[in-house]
C-alpha cells in the first residue's frame, strides 16, 4: 500500500469521527446543503448534456471532406459567354447536365494558363491524366428521392438560389460535411440543430419539399399573401393541425398516392 492511500484512509476516519461528535441541531443545514447539492448538480448535468447534445455530438456525427480542388465560381462565370448555362444546362432530352464534367473545362485548360495553384492541380492531376475530378455534391438526396431540375426552372421558372443559396457567387468551395450515419450531405438537413431556418436553402430535406409544393404546385392558393391572414393560418394550424391552409389538402404528405412524386 502507497503512502498516499495511508493518508486517504486516515483522512475518511476521521470524517467519519467528526460526524458521530457532531451536534443534532446541525443536521437541518445539512439537508438544506443536500438540497442545494442536487439543485447543483441537476444544472451541471443539464449543462453538460446540452453541451453534448448541441455541441459535441453533431461534431461526432459529420464527417468533413475538402472538395478535390477550391472552385471559384466567381471567377468563371466572369470568364463565360452564357453565365451558369455554360457550364449547368439542360441537354436535348431535357435532362440536366449537373456538374460541368472535363471536357467543358479542357477547352481553357489544356495547359496551366495561369499561376494558380490550384489550377496547376486540376490540370496535372485530372486534365492531364483525363480524370474526372470526384466532386462532392452538397444537394445530393437519397438514392430514393426523384428530383427534376426541368420541372423547377424550366416549367416554374424557378431561381437556383432559391435551393442552393449564394454558390455562383462563390469565390471558394466550402467543406463538405458528411452525415456518418446515413451518409447523406449535412445541406438537406441543415446546419441548426433547433430546426430553424433563415433562407430557403437552409436545408432541402423532405418537408422543406413539401412545403413549396403545398404553396404553389397545389396551385389553388391564388389569395394574395397578407399578414393577418397569414397569422392567422398559423395560429389554426397550429392549434387545429391538418385542418386549414391550401397546403392541407394538396399537400403531397397527406396523400398517399403522391409519394410517388418524389419517390420512384
Ligand atoms: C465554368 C463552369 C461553371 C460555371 C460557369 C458555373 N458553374 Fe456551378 N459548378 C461548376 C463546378 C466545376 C462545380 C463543382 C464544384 C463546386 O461544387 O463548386 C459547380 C457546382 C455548382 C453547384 C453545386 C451543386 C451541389 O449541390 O454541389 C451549384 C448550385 C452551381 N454550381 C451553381 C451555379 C450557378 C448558379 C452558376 C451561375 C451563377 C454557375 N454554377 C456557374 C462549374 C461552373
Ligand atoms: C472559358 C474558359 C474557362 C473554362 C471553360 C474553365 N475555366 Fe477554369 N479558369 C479560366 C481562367 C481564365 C482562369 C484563371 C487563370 C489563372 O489565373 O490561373 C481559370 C482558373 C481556374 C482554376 C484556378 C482558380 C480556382 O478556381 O481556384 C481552377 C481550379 C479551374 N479554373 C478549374 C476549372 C474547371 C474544373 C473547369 C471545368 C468545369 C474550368 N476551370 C473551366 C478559364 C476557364
Ligand atoms: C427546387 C430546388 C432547386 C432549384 C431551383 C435548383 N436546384 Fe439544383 N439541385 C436541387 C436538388 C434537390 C439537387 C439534388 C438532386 C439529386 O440528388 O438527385 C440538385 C442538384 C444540383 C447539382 C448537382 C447535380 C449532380 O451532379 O448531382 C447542380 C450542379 C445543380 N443542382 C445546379 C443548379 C443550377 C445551376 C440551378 C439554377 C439554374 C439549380 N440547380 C436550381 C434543387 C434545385
Ligand atoms: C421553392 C419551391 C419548391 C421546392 C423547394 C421544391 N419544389 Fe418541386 N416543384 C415546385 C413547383 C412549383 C413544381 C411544379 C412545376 C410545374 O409543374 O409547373 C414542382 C414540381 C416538382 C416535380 C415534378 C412533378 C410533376 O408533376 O412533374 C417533382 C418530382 C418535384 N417537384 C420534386 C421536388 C423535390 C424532391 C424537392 C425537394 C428536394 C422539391 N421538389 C422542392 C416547387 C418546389
Ligand atoms: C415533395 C417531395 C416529397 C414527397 C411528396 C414525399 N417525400 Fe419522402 N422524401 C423526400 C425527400 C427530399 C427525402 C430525403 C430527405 C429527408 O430525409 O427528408 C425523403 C425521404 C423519405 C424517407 C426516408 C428515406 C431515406 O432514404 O432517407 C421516407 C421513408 C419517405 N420519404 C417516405 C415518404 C412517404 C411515405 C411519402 C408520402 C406520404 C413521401 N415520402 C412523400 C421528398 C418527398
Amino acid at each position: 500500500m502507497s503512502a498516499v492511500d495511508e493518508n486517504e484512509m486516515v483522512d475518511s476516519e476521521e470524517t467519519a469521527d467528526e460526524k458521530q461528535t457532531r451536534p443534532v441541531t446541525n443536521e437541518k443545514n445539512e439537508n438544506v446543503g443536500a438540497g442545494g447539492l442536487i439543485i447543483l448538480f441537476f444544472i451541471l448535468g443539464l449543462a453538460a448534456s446540452l453541451v453534448v447534445g448541441w455541441i459535441i455530438f453533431p461534431k461526432l456525427l459529420y464527417s468533413q471532406k475538402k472538395q478535390p480542388i477550391d472552385y471559384n465560381h466567381l471567377l468563371h462565370v466572369e470568364e463565360v459567354e452564357e453565365g451558369c448555362e455554360s457550364c449547368h444546362f439542360f441537354r436535348e432530352d431535357g435532362s440536366f447536365s449537373g456538374i460541368p464534367r472535363l471536357v467543358q473545362c479542357i477547352e481553357c485548360h489544356e495547359e496551366v494558363q495561369g499561376d494558380d495553384p490550384e489550377e496547376e492541380k486540376f490540370v496535372n492531376e485530372y486534365v492531364f491524366k483525363e480524370k474526372e475530378v470526384p466532386w462532392l455534391v452538397y444537394s445530393r438526396q437519397p438514392d430514393s428521392v426523384f428530383f427534376s431540375h426541368a420541372a423547377h426552372i424550366k416549367r416554374a421558372e424557378m431561381d437556383c438560389v432559391t435551393c442552393h443559396g449564394l454558390i455562383g457567387e462563390s469565390e471558394h468551395t466550402r467543406i463538405y460535411e458528411k452525415n456518418r450515419i446515413t451518409g447523406v450531405s449535412r445541406d438537406i438537413w441543415g446546419k441548426s440543430i433547433g430546426g430553424f431556418k433563415k433562407n430557403t436553402w437552409d436545408r432541402m430535406k423532405m418537408d422543406d419539399c413539401a412545403e413549396c409544393h403545398a404553396e404553389t404546385g397545389g396551385r389553388s392558393d391564388n389569395q394574395p399573401n397578407i399578414p393577418i391572414t397569414g397569422f392567422f393560418k398559423n395560429i389554426i394550424e397550429v392549434t387545429f393541425p391538418g385542418t386549414s391552409g391550401p397546403g392541407r389538402k394538396t399537400s403531397a404528405q397527406t396523400q398517399h398516392e403522391s409519394c410517388f412524386v418524389c419517390h420512384k
